[in-house]
């Protein structure tokens, strides 16, 4: 705003030698803008022990800002590196980073929940539409997967990820952390095994997902896993501590009751639920169907019936559904 004024003032006062009384107002305006603007300068860097003027001096030096400074394409368009010389798998590699990219916004939102130690209806409501919006762009892009490689490509580039697989995004698991309680991530064989007072690392132990890459009887953990958890098992008990009483369904939960039962934010945690544990869950289930087959995955799972939402359960807000909406989850989908 201050800009712009600026901007129209040097540039009329550049053609111009006699300043009428309404740029003089104009001009004024500005300067005042500009003297509380060095005021709030002046104060802010006092406030860190640092002298203004220096910061200032700075400013008449620094370079103006770019795009590609601001946005670095040059470095994010370098970040795609193949295995193979299949072409698709450039289509392979881009989309998993464009997931990454927004599970990375998805988690920003969250997060500003989740930080807030006193969460307002509108500003609860305004996050939880953003979060949705960003899966389900996950999920009706999903296609591009799905449809987007030549089988033929694929089974041959895919040989040389074993045993990595979608399943090691960390992201993707904090998200889950972040939208719900413990609970509702343990695995259903479990659940009735498992309260509040169990240990994190006893839960982590039984989350569902660990079904894809340890045999429980044994104790036995695939490299799917056991990959996945030398890297980020530390971080993942840090965080379902941190999100275990500020994840959105604890939030949603302190809501007031008359926002609670607002039926377009109760629409709003129905649909992300459904987006993320169904919609989502079916579209990647169908694209690996149809690249799979019978072929055994990357990662090693028995992946039909890991995958599916209804051996799978995983459902982030159960309060919000009916004792036959929960019953017949991933029921005919
Ligand atoms: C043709 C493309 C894809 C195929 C064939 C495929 C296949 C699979 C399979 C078989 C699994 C089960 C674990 C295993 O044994 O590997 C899995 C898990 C997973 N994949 Fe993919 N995937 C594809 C694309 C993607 C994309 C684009 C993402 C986005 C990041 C992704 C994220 C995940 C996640 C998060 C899991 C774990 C799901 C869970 O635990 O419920 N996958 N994938």
């Amino acid at each position: 705003m201050i800009y712009t004024k600026f901007h129209k003032n040097a540039g009329i006062l550049g053609k111009n030698d006699r300043i009428s009384g309404y740029l003089q107002h104009e001009l004024e305006s500005f300067m005042m803008d500009r003297e509380e603007i060095l005021k709030r300068i002046d104060a802010k860097y006092r406030a860190m022990d640092q002298n203004p003027d220096v910061h200032l001096e700075g400013l008449s030096w620094s370079n103006p800002i770019t795009y590609w400074d601001y946005i670095l394409p040059d470095a994010l368009l370098g970040l795609q590196v193949q295995r193979t010389d299949q072409p698709d798998e450039m289509v392979f590699i881009m989309y998993h980073q464009i997931n990454e990219l927004l599970f990375k916004m998805i988690l920003w939102e969250i997060d500003q929940v989740s930080n807030k130690a006193l969460v307002e209806a509108a500003f609860f409501t305004e996050k939880l539409r953003r979060i949705s919006r960003y899966f389900d762009m996950l999920s009706s892009s999903f296609s591009i997967m799905g449809d987007g490689m030549e089988r033929e490509q694929y089974m041959k580039f895919r040989n040389t990820l074993t045993p990595a697989s979608g399943f090691q995004s960390a992201q993707y698991r904090l998200i889950e952390f972040a939208s719900t309680e413990l609970i509702n991530l343990i695995d259903f064989r479990f659940r009735a095994k498992i309260d509040r007072n169990t240990s994190y690392e006893h839960a982590y132990e039984h989350l569902y997902w660990q079904a894809a890459g340890k045999d429980h009887a044994t104790g036995r953990k695939n490299a799917l896993l056991s990959n996945f958890e030398k890297r980020y098992k530390a971080e993942f008990l840090r965080k379902m501590e941190g999100y275990n009483q500020t994840n959105l369904w604890t939030k949603f939960q302190q809501l007031p009751e008359d926002v609670k039962s607002d039926a377009g934010l109760v629409a709003a945690m129905r649909h992300y639920d459904y987006t993320v544990n169904v919609t989502w869950v079916m579209a990647h289930y169908h694209a690996a169907g149809k690249y799979l087959g019978e072929a055994a995955a990357t990662g090693g799972s028995d992946w039909r019936k890991y995958m599916h939402p209804k051996y799978q359960r995983r459902i982030f807000f159960p309060g919000l559904w009916s004792a036959d909406e929960l019953a017949n989850w991933g029921e005919g989908v």
